[in-house]
């Protein structure tokens, strides 16, 4: 058993005597955690306490195969353990809209012109700023004094790391200067320097703990400990950058420019490199400088962020989905290295899709280190002719997974074969077959294939759609083995099962107790989370939010799509009509609900959790805040687009085509077919200056 173990050098213990020895290290190590954080009352010195982590890791590495789920080696930057609680951000955290390219740069300042109504010489003002590879937080002072910090979170909802905030220096806890306003919400990033994170790094080796990948990863998880002495001893920094609420406080401020300028007379850090540009080719030229200059900076940034000057542009462009109109992030090129392809090997999605994956020799691009790359389709492995062995050339960009760009064929080892696809499921053997139209090759195995239904399992649970924390693939994985969870709804029925999985390698009452609560506190579910979560072939985050918007209810979402089975049916056009849903996507959505064992696995599903209405955006005063409006003919006032984006913020839907359950049909200049259905259906017909009114101008 384990008592002796533990003065046993790591390199002499039997694989029986490690197994245990690691065991009682997690115990004793978590035991001291809580002690030291919990109870500010520890036990034993820094330096025995490092001791005994650096014996872990030394264990760990002679046994790699006996690491358990919960080693403390594995608790870096992951959530904390008891948690820190919710903060709903005032406006929602928006992310950026990624430009690589001149082009699309262009396009940016086009659209811009397109939706403003600009003429081709009406200059556009831009503030091009650094984009700061670090964790984006948002601060709220309250007549003038620093009250709340939050992490990002989703979006929507993120972690009250007021503490922690409060330690960093560039963070001031009270606003200079008189007039301040009595609310001020803003948005900023944290960020570690690059000879910090390394001094740091160096400090962790040396103690014998896990070292962070990169300095965003290490501001991030400095900035979620859940002591904030911890915190205060990492070296965090932070800039400001974007607004996020006030009072009206902001609204003498005209442009981005002199908002820059208000948050530096506050007191805050202000990224001095921002600049102003009055043309495309200056923002370019920006760009271009920065790249150059990037390596020689004091943190990491990973593009620039062009802003549109006036804050009133600002908000008639508005939002797309979950990014601003107004700004662009042009990134920087991706980085390059050289490694060697060692094996192709194919994973199976959750759809089925076979998709070949990289098997690399590892490789640091750009600071971190890569061992795979997705090869996309087997008409990409052909045209770049991809075989097992080459030379490739790879690139990384952002976050997104690293790419095989080339083949270096100079390097082709005689005899290489040319890559084929396999024609059955390596997982479940079923055979795999590739629709003439389509460049995927899916496994026909549906519910049978193991591999399928594990990625339909980590779908459900992840991020975006039920969020449950701490079950991750390895869980889902084993327990769908032992088939403690088969489907979904087996997920809420594990309460029933507490004591097999407190029975289980690497599980404890504890961990368990976690589980289930994380289970627990998601029975009840918003609906566009719930049919993001289904899983349907191209339904992601912002369509389900749209089918959430227009039907509202689980229980009219399904009659609707019963109704559309019938191609012909009003149902379908419907559905069909939603904007930002075309043909395609409406055929794999009824496919869906058409489908039985998705109604048997919906009702069993339903059966354990209750299914929240989407909530139409309560926008005060709107008169159109549910209503369903069409557009037609050009607007004068306003672009199309404009138009539509006014109304959505307002509460309305807008749709493509004059039904029975059109409320409203604008009709602007030209306009043609749309007003005589709308006529014989009896919908209301708004001019433009008519739809105005009703909106209040
Ligand atoms: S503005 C509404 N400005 O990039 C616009 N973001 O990829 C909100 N970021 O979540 C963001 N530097 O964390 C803005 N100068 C900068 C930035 C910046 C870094 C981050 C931010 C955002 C992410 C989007």
């Amino acid at each position: 058993m384990a008592k002796g173990t533990a003065t046993i050098a790591p390199d002499k213990l039997s694989a029986a005597d490690a197994k245990a020895e690691l065991a009682r290290l997690a115990r004793e190590i978590a035991r001291h955690d809580q002690l030291y954080h919990q109870d500010d009352d520890p036990e034993i010195s820094d330096a025995e306490y490092d001791a005994l982590r650096q014996r872990n890791a030394a264990i760990e590495q002679l046994f790699p195969k006996l690491v358990r789920a919960d080693s403390p080696s594995l608790k870096v930057g992951a959530a904390p353990a008891a948690g820190f609680s919710k903060v709903a951000h005032r406006r929602p955290m928006l992310s950026l809209e990624n430009g690589f390219t001149e082009e699309d740069v262009a396009d940016f300042f086009a659209r811009i012109r397109r939706f403003l109504k600009l003429g081709p010489d009406d200059p556009i003002d831009i503030v091009a700023e650094p984009k700061i590879d670090g964790a984006s937080a948002s601060l709220t002072y309250e007549n003038g004094a620093y009250r709340l910090g939050a992490t990002r979170g989703d979006g929507s909802v993120g972690e009250d790391v007021t503490r922690n905030i409060a330690t960093i220096g560039d963070v001031p806890q009270k606003l200079k200067g008189r007039n301040t306003p009595a609310l001020l919400e803003l948005r900023g990033e944290v960020y570690m320097t690059r000879q910090d994170f390394i001094a740091m790094n160096e400090r962790r080796a040396a103690a014998g703990e896990p070292l962070f990948a990169n300095p965003r990863n290490a501001a991030a998880g400095s900035l979620r400990q859940l002591d904030p002495q911890v915190t205060m001893s990492r070296p965090l920094h932070f800039f400001a950058y974007s607004e996020g609420d006030s009072d009206g406080a902001l609204d003498r401020i005209k442009t981005q420019w002199e908002f820059l300028e208000q948050l530096r007379a506050w007191g805050f850090a202000v990224n001095p490199l921002a600049r102003r540009c009055a043309t495309p080719d200056e923002a370019l030229a920006y760009h271009r400088e920065l790249a150059a200059e990037r390596a020689t900076l004091p943190y990491d940034i990973d593009g620039v962020v062009y802003k549109v000057n006036r804050r009133d542009w600002q908000q008639r462009l508005g939002l797309v989905s979950r990014a601003p109109r107004w700004a662009l992030a042009h990134k920087f090129p991706a980085e390059q290295a050289e490694t060697i392809l060692e094996k192709i090997d194919i994973q199976v999605g959750r759809t089925g899709a076979l998709t070949p994956v990289a098997h690399l020799k590892p490789i640091n691009v750009g600071g971190v280190v890569v061992a795979r790359a997705t090869l996309h389709n087997e008409d990409e492995i052909a045209r770049k002719d991809i075989r097992e062995g080459d030379s490739v050339i790879i690139q990384r960009a952002g976050d997104v997974i690293p790419q095989v760009v080339q083949v270096v064929l100079a390097k082709r080892r005689k005899g290489a074969r040319k890559f084929r696809m396999p024609e059955t499921c390596p997982v479940c053997g079923s055979h795999a077959i590739r629709e003439p139209d389509e460049v995927v090759r899916r496994c026909t195995g549906g519910l049978i294939c193991p591999a399928q239904a594990v990625e339909r399992l980590k779908h459900f649970v992840s991020r975006g759609a039920f969020d449950i924390e701490g079950f991750g693939a390895k869980h889902i994985q084993a327990f769908r083995e032992d088939k403690l969870v088969q489907s979904p709804a087996d997920i809420f029925r594990l309460h029933k099962r507490r004591d097999e999985i407190e029975d289980r390698e690497g599980w404890g009452k504890q961990s368990v107790e976690k589980l289930l609560a994380a289970i627990e506190q998601r029975r009840q579910i918003g609906l566009d989370r719930f049919i993001y979560a289904l899983g349907i072939r191209q339904v992601g985050e912002a369509t389900a939010k749209l089918l959430a918007r227009n039907y509202q209810s689980l229980k009219a979402l399904r009659a609707a799509m019963k109704e559309a089975q019938d191609e012909e049916s009003e149902a379908f056009r419907e559905l069909d009509n939603i904007e930002g849903i075309g043909p395609s996507m409406a055929a794999d959505i009824v496919g869906f609900f058409g489908e039985p064992h998705n109604l048997e696995a919906l009702d069993d599903l339903t059966s354990e959790i209750g299914v929240e209405d989407a909530k139409l955006p309560t926008v005060s005063g709107s008169r159109v805040a549910g209503k369903t409006v069409v557009f037609t003919g050009s607007l004068e006032t306003m672009t199309r687009d404009e138009a539509k984006a006014r109304a959505e913020t307002l509460g309305a839907k807008v749709a493509g085509s004059v039904s029975k359950k059109t409320d409203y049909l604008v009709v602007g200049a030209d306009a043609g077919s749309k007003a005589k259905k709308a006529a014989e259906l009896g919908v209301t017909t708004l001019t433009e200056q008519e739809w105005l009114a009703l909106i209040g101008g």
